[in-house]
Parts: structure tokens; C-alpha cells; sequence
């Protein structure tokens, strides 16, 4: 189970990545839902990871020696799901906007891509195959 979490969660940082330019590069009521849609599954699977993942758990386990120097362990306890969160509100807020025809989607679309990409773990592997 946990593998298949860590799989999915791994892919479908892609669609939510490709939909997310789509509706930066083209805002409006489809590519908006397409892209706060993805993230919304990809921040459930995220949850679910955090229960299941023995890296996460872990690291919750011994949280106070885990704060007191960078490690992978602190980046996922206190920093990966804290950006996908943001980006979670500013994509929903966007498509908001974007139904409404509002010019203001495309900065809200561009705010939640970008925290995206400066949230996801490029050290792991790209896709897990
Ligand atoms: C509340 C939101 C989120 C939570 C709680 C969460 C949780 C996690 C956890 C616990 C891991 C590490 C699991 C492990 O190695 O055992 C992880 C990895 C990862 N997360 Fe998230 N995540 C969230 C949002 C996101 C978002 C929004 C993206 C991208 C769009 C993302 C992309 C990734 C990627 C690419 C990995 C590495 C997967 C791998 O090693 O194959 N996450 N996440």
C-alpha cells in the first residue's frame, strides 16, 4: 500500500505540473478545474503517505531531534506539505476567479505553480518505474 501511495504520488506530481502551466498559460473555468483538481488528489495521496510512510512516521517519532538539523526526514515533516497545502488554496482560489472571468486567475494559477515547483523533492527519483 505504501509503495503504491509513494508510486501515484510520485506520477501524478506530473499531470498537476502540466495542467498547472495549461492553466497559468490559458486561465479559465476548464484548465483551472483540470489543475485544482489534480493537486486536490495529489494532496490526499500526500496524506496518506503521511500515515503510511515509515520516513514520515519516523521522523514524527523523534520530531524534536529531527528539528535541530536539515535533513530529508525535517523536509518532509516540515516544509513538502506545507507549500502543497498554499498551493492547494491559491490553485482552488484561481479557478474561483477563473469561473468568475476575473483577469486575476492567471496570477493565482502562476502563485500556486510556482510554490509548487519549489515544494516538490527534484531529489528523488522522476518517475519510480
Ligand atoms: C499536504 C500535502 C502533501 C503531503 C502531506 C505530502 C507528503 C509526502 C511524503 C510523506 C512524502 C515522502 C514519502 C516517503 O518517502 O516515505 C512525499 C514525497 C513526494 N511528494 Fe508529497 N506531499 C504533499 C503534497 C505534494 C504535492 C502537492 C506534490 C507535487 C505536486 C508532491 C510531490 C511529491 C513527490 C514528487 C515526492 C517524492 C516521491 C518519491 O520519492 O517517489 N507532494 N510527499
Amino acid at each position: 500500500m505504501y509503495e503504491a501511495l509513494l508510486f501515484l504520488h510520485n506520477l501524478v506530481r506530473w499531470a498537476v505540473l502540466a495542467f498547472g502551466f495549461w492553466a497559468f498559460l490559458r486561465p479559465a473555468p476548464r484548465s483551472g478545474a483540470y489543475f485544482a483538481h489534480t493537486l486536490t488528489l495529489q494532496v490526499v495521496l500526500g496524506l496518506g503517505l503521511a500515515f503510511l510512510s515509515p520516513l514520515f512516521q519516523g521522523a514524527l517519532a523523534n520530531l524534536e531531534a529531527v528539528m535541530q538539523i536539515p535533513s530529508e526526514a525535517r523536509y518532509f515533516v516540515a516544509e513538502h506539505w506545507v507549500g502543497g497545502l498554499i498551493a492547494l488554496g491559491l490553485a482552488h482560489a484561481g479557478l474561483s476567479q477563473a469561473r468568475k472571468g476575473k483577469p486575476r486567475a492567471r496570477l493565482l494559477f502562476a502563485l500556486a505553480l510556482g510554490l509548487l515547483l519549489l515544494s516538490i523533492p527534484w531529489f528523488r527519483p522522476l518517475l519510480r518505474l
